[in-house]
């Protein structure tokens, strides 16, 4: 922590030394002699040794924490010890010849400080601002390095490209690539390739695939902002929370890099990206169709405990989530014809609800996502869920629902996902099904 803190002092510092070491030549070589001269000289030349021995003190403290090229420091560090002994053996050769010190090697000295000077100050911005720095015409303006940002391309739900290249890279590039990269490696962790990213920093592997609970990187970004060890850290363009979402969605997913984003695409948090900014001009068409729900059957329903939530800031299309509402039941279920057409995501998971109650939704017409986990449904409201046109994704996951069930959903053209396992559901069962509907993809893993 102190380290820390003393490491920052560092840059402020670094200025003195070049400040008065630089005048220190322009009096020298620049003034006309005179007696001043010489005392302005003592006195300058002395400021700049105890900045620059400041400065380098410092400076060491800052190469602890570490993340700079070994190689650039090395030169950096003896280029500037040389400017601390450079310029004390000036001074000190200076006051030993008194009046008789203009000698060619006082001459010789002086300009070896102002070229250890250059060179060190060279190092140590090549250090910072990433090597090419002094040529370049123009670099990233919030950091100095020239990171090679990759122009974002124009996804689509059908482009081929895969999401690692398409997505996941292009953020790293945006967001961390500044601090992780090939030369500058906070932490000792960079992202410039899929290996230096797998292999992890100073604290081991950052990325567990398929288990971002347990990855440093996930961690890190989802820590409070006012935390220490968020990532970015404070001050930084930060994620977004799409961009948040597509990370730990990767790492979940075994951080492919082979899936396509058209393979994908039909996953919530893909799609939620693709449209990430454009949604007002080419979302889904019919989400800004629909009228404003029936605000008496809203009020009804918060009234029960149940949350309704418009799906996006453009749409009158809800979400009806009874996450707080565990005693709903098949009566309470009336209560949702009233605005049936807004009914988008409905989420019944852990309700009391019956096949009873489900028959009188067949007017929500407009469902894509149902959720009917841990429920007591049963096959007989498979014929209901086949007539739900626009579905895309079901969960009877804990249902009764069994395999001649599901062998019985003549399944929307929409459908793309199904979780089922802890249900009546069987792998033969699951097969059957997949032979039929290779599309729709099963999950009867045991995650979540
Ligand atoms: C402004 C510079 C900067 C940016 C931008 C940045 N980091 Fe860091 N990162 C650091 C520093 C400094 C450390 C080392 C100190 C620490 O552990 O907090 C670090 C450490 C880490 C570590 C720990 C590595 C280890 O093994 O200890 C992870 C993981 C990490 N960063 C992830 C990220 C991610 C993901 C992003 C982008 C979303 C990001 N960082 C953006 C500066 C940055």
């Amino acid at each position: 922590m102190i380290i820390n803190f003393l490491g920052h002092l560092h840059p402020v510092f670094v200025h003195l030394p070049i400040g008065f070491l630089a005048i220190a030549y322009v009096i020298q070589y620049f003034l006309k002699s005179s007696t001043e001269k010489s005392r302005l000289i003592d006195f300058v030349l002395a400021a700049g040794i105890v900045s620059s021995l400041l400065a380098a003190f410092f400076g060491w403290m800052l190469s602890l924490s570490g993340g700079y090229e070994e190689n650039l420091l090395d030169w950096h560090r003896y280029t500037a010890i040389a400017v601390c002994i450079v310029s004390i053996a000036l001074l000190g050769y200076k006051w030993y010849k008194k009046e008789e010190y203009k000698t060619p090697y006082y001459h010789a000295g002086f300009h070896l400080m102002m070229l250890s000077l250059l060179l060190a100050g060279h190092f140590g911005g090549e250090m910072t601002h990433g090597e090419g720095y002094l040529f370049s015409a123009a670099t990233d303006t919030e950091t100095g390095v020239v990171v090679e940002k990759r122009e974002k391309e124009k996804l689509t739900a059908a482009s081929t490209v895969s999401v690692y290249d398409g997505i996941v890279e292009p953020v790293l590039a945006q967001k961390c690539m500044q601090c992780h990269n090939e030369k500058k490696k906070k932490g000792d962790f960079q992202m410039h390739t899929i290996e230096a990213l797998m292999k992890g920093g100073k604290n081991g592997k950052a990325i567990v695939a398929g288990d971002p609970d347990h990855s440093e990187f996930i961690r890190r970004i989802l820590l409070d902002k006012g935390d220490e060890k968020h990532m970015p850290p404070k001050g930084k363009s930060q994620l977004t929370k799409p961009e948040l979402d597509i990370l730990s969605w990767w790492v979940l997913h075994d951080v492919s890099t082979a899936q396509s984003v058209k393979e994908v695409s039909s996953n919530d948090t893909i799609r939620k990206f693709l449209s990430d900014g454009e949604m007002k001009s080419s979302g889904p068409a019919a989400l800004d169709t629909i009228a404003p729900a029936d605000a008496s059957g809203i009020a009804a329903l918060k009234k029960i405990n149940v949350a309704v939530v418009p799906l996006s800031s453009s749409t009158h299309f809800l979400e009806l989530n009874m996450v707080n509402a565990p005693s709903f039941g098949d009566k309470d279920a009336l209560l949702l014809q009233k605005i049936s057409p807004q009914v988008m995501w409905l989420v019944l998971v852990d309700t009391k609800i019956t096949d009873a109650g489900l028959e009188p939704l067949k007017s929500c017409t407009n469902i894509t996502r149902l959720n009917l986990k841990n429920t007591a449904i049963t096959n007989a409201s498979i014929s209901l869920i086949g007539q739900f046109n626009k579905l895309e994704y079901l969960n009877i996951v804990g249902t009764k629902i069994d395999d001649a069930g599901l062998l019985n959903l003549t399944p929307a053209p929409t459908l793309k996902k199904i979780f089922c396992w802890r249900s009546g559901v069987t792998t033969n069962g699951v097969m059957a099904f997949q032979q039929k509907y290779p599309n729709i993809e099963i999950d009867f893993g045991e995650k979540k």
